[in-house]
Order: C-alpha cells, then structure tokens, then sequence
C-alpha cells in the first residue's frame, strides 16, 4: 500500500453480483486490505424491508409510503468487531434480524420498486459520501457508482451459491433449510434481480469478471488487489 500521505482521498471500489457469490466476505475482507469503509448496499434494502414490516407496509404494493420510509431511514452502518456490518435502526441493532428468509422476501420485493431505488440510491451515495469505500450489492458499479474507477463481477456455480447461502443461514440461525429449497429461492430472486426495469443486476461496463466457484475468499481478494494496484 502507498504510505498514508500518498493514499488517494477517495477510491471507490464496486463489488456486483447475484446471491451467493461471496460479494460480502469479499468486500469486508478486501476493505479491510485496503483500510477503508465497507458498505453493503444489500443490508439497506434488508433494513428497509424490515422497517416496512414493523410499519406493516406491504413491500409489493405500497410503494409510495415505502419510498417515503426509504427517504428518513434512520439507518446506521458500523464495523463490528471481527469485520462483520452492524445494522442500526433507530438506534436498534437489526444485524441478525434483516437475513433472515422472510426479509430476504420482503427485500427482493420493497427493491423493485424504481421510487424505492431512486431513495435507496441518494441513501448509498450518503453513506459513501467522502469516504474511501468498497461497496457491494446489484447495481454499484452501473448505477450508484457508474465512474468508480474499480469495478468487480462476481460469478458462480449454482449448486456453489446454494451451499454457501445454506451455510450462512446454518451458521446464523443454527438450523439449515434443504439445499433445494435454497437453490429454488436464489434462483427465484436471481429473476428478480435481473428482470427489474431499474436498476437490475447486470455486468457493470468496464467490471472485471471473477468465477469464485473454485477460489476461496482469499484468492478472490489476492485477485482484486492485484488487478487494483497495477
Ligand atoms: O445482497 P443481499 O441478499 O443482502 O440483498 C438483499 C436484496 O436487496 C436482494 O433481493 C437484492 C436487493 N439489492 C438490490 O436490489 N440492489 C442492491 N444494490 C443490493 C441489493
């Protein structure tokens, strides 16, 4: 790394991809490389998601209260300790609450929603704002970052995603759901993403694509920073 005097004052690093790629144990671990903030831009719509439900707003028709709900989001992003993202909401901590299944539902829903990202946006661009940063979510590197000068594509087998996105819920809820249904759920939410009118999940122009199905989180981050520092 250059010494500090010579770090740059911003750098903005775009991490994309569908569920299961790895995108969030590759971002943390490659912001942690870099010494810079970490935002996950998938928490903010889980976190929104979970607001609307408290407020009892549907996440698929009430879009208007749900974009108004997304612009005074009282939302707070930290770094735990051992790297992991606290999610704050009013002063409540939601880190745990906001992955679980029923709020991945209600997220993929309250995100396709063009009023809903258009908040969302202006709210990832704050939270950035001035800061060095990697970012990872669906659309950081063609929409809310479009002239971040590093942008990823993450990619992977979907037998892989599954095992991974099955494990995470093992390890956060202590009990894990049939590989098939988790299969059938990403995929569902993969259409989703990528059918959305704004804002969809798409290889960002000028994003280098990395299969992550036979590399470990390691090998990812020693190929981004690589490709970051030539
Ligand atoms: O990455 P994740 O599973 O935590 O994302 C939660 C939901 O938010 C997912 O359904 C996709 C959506 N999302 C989005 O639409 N745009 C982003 N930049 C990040 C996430």
């Amino acid at each position: 790394m250059p010494s500090a005097s010579k770090r740059p004052r911003t750098l903005i690093v775009t991490i994309d991809g569908p569920g299961g790629v790895g995108k969030s144990t590759v971002a943390k671990l490659l912001a942690r490389e870099l010494s810079v903030m970490y935002l996950d831009t998938g928490a903010t719509y889980r976190a929104l998601a979970y607001a609307a439900l408290e407020e009892r707003l549907s996440p698929v028709t009430d879009v208007k209260p749900l974009a108004r709900l997304a612009r005074r989001l009282p939302l707070h992003l930290a770094r735990a300790e051992g790297g992991s993202l606290r999610v704050r909401l009013d002063g409540r901590d939601v880190s745990r609450d906001i992955r679980s299944e029923r709020i991945s539902e209600a997220a993929a829903q309250v995100s396709q929603h063009a009023l809903v990202r258009a908040a969302m946006v202006a709210l990832q661009r704050r939270l950035a704002k001035r800061q060095r940063v990697v970012v990872e979510g669906r659309d950081t590197g063609s929409v809310v970052f479009p002239r971040a000068p590093f942008k990823f594509f993450l990619t992977a087998a979907a037998g892989v995603r599954a095992a991974r996105r099955q494990q995470e819920l093992a390890k956060l809820y202590g009990t894990q759901p049939p590989l098939r249904e988790v299969r059938e759920q990403l995929q569902f939410r993969d259409e989703l993403d990528r059918s959305r009118r704004v804002g969809p999940l798409v290889k960002p122009r000028g994003a280098v694509t990395i299969d992550t199905t036979r590399r470990t989180a390691r090998q990812v981050v020693r190929a981004m920073l690589s490709h970051i520092r030539s």
